[in-house]
């Protein structure tokens, strides 16, 4: 069976680290159709779009979206519609790509690379599941308007919508009791109930989907104690489920857990198992070009990709042995570099994970 794949580089380090993870699922010998557009300030600078018709075209017609990363200070003056972030938000939008799975996993080999003792961290291995298309990143009206009353009456006023349907909160669930049900069938919702409306009505559908799901332990947590205990004792988490702005902020929180942010993949995927994968790391352009970045995050997110979309896991497990053979090994990109290990480049690190390949 043929897979085809859209491979969008993007901007900064893009570029450096998806040709990495190309060069590992070419030698898988599967039958891939890949092909390559452009996209975020790359797109724009050539086609005067983030998102040219023709990417997501491409896109839309692929089982999956092997993407770098996109942004760029460069960027930053131009009007929000055409900036490199929007073509991430477009892809999302228009493919359906609802279900973020953000997995935050300190590996053994990297326990010092962590801000936090070791024993709070050691053998941390958590998801979580933002949800992606809905919420205040897309809802509307959005603008800046004049205010009608109030104290503030006849200034003008930035605001935005929060707002979640019953359908956009229970696939979400389901896609995160069932990950739970594949875990340590753990599940924490993170919400605001306590203040907001949107949040309310979140916690009550979670805990009617619980009821599908008797395996599955569900606990509740407001989001500002959640960025509190994720510091305090992550290892109590296991999967962890929450909107679009609470899992983009604490999906951070939990990535710089590891120490090892440069490491870690991630997926988004519509419910036909079409998805966009993706590094949890940006585009750094502060290293761009250089050949130092860390490869293993986009590596990683392409076994992912072989895993959720492609149905291939034997081969997501042999590209995620071979990474886990190369830290052995003990090689490390200078985002991971510890004294005592072997410091190697972006495309050292390709090398050595093909030559892990078993
Ligand atoms: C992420 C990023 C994006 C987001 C930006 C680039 C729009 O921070 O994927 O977490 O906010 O979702
Ligand atoms: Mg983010």
């Amino acid at each position: 069976m043929t897979h085809k794949i859209a491979v969008l580089p993007g901007d900064g380090i893009g570029t450096e680290i998806t040709e990495q993870a190309v060069r590992v699922i070419t030698a898988l010998g599967l039958d891939l159709d890949l092909h390559t557009a452009a996209v975020g300030g790359a797109a724009f600078d050539l086609h005067g779009s983030p998102l040219p018709s023709a990417t997501l075209e491409l896109a839309q017609n692929s089982a999956a979206i092997l993407f770098g990363a996109v942004g760029d200070w460069k960027y930053d003056a131009l009007p929000r519609e055409s900036r490199p972030e929007q073509a991430i938000l477009g892809l999302r939008k228009a493919l359906g790509l609802f279900a973020n799975l953000r997995p935050a996993i300190l590996y053994p080999q990297l326990a010092n690379a962590s801000s936090l003792k070791p024993e709070v961290v050691s053998g941390l291995d958590i998801l979580i599941v933002r949800e992606l298309t809905g919420d205040i990143y897309f809802g509307q009206p959005r603008g800046v308007r004049q205010v009608e009353e109030g104290p503030f009456k006849g200034e003008q006023q930035g605001f935005d919508t929060m707002h979640y349907a019953e359908t956009e909160v229970r696939r979400i669930a389901h896609v995160a009791f069932q990950a739970a049900q594949k875990r340590g069938k753990k599940l924490c919702s993170v919400d605001k109930a306590n203040v907001l409306e949107t949040s309310q009505f979140w916690r009550d559908i979670m805990i009617k989907v619980a009821n599908e799901y008797p395996d599955v332990t569900l606990s509740h947590m407001y989001v500002d104690n959640a960025a509190m205990q994720l510091v305090r004792a992550p290892k109590a988490f296991d999967v962890i489920v929450t909107g679009n702005l609470f899992g983009d902020i604490l999906s951070d929180e939990a990535a710089m857990l590891t120490g090892s942010i440069g490491m870690l993949p991630s997926a988004s995927l519509n419910s036909s198992n079409q998805g966009l994968y993706e590094p949890s790391h940006g585009s750094a352009p502060d290293i761009a070009g250089q050949n130092i970045a860390n490869p293993l995050a986009t590596i990683l997110s392409a076994a992912m990709m072989l895993r959720y979309s492609l149905n291939e896991a034997a081969q997501a497990d042999r590209i995620e042995s071979a990474v886990q053979a190369v830290l052995e090994q003990g090689l490390r990109t200078a985002d991971i570099y510890e004294s005592g290990t072997s410091k190697v480049s972006t495309s050292q690190m390709g090398d050595a994970v093909l030559k892990a390949l078993k």
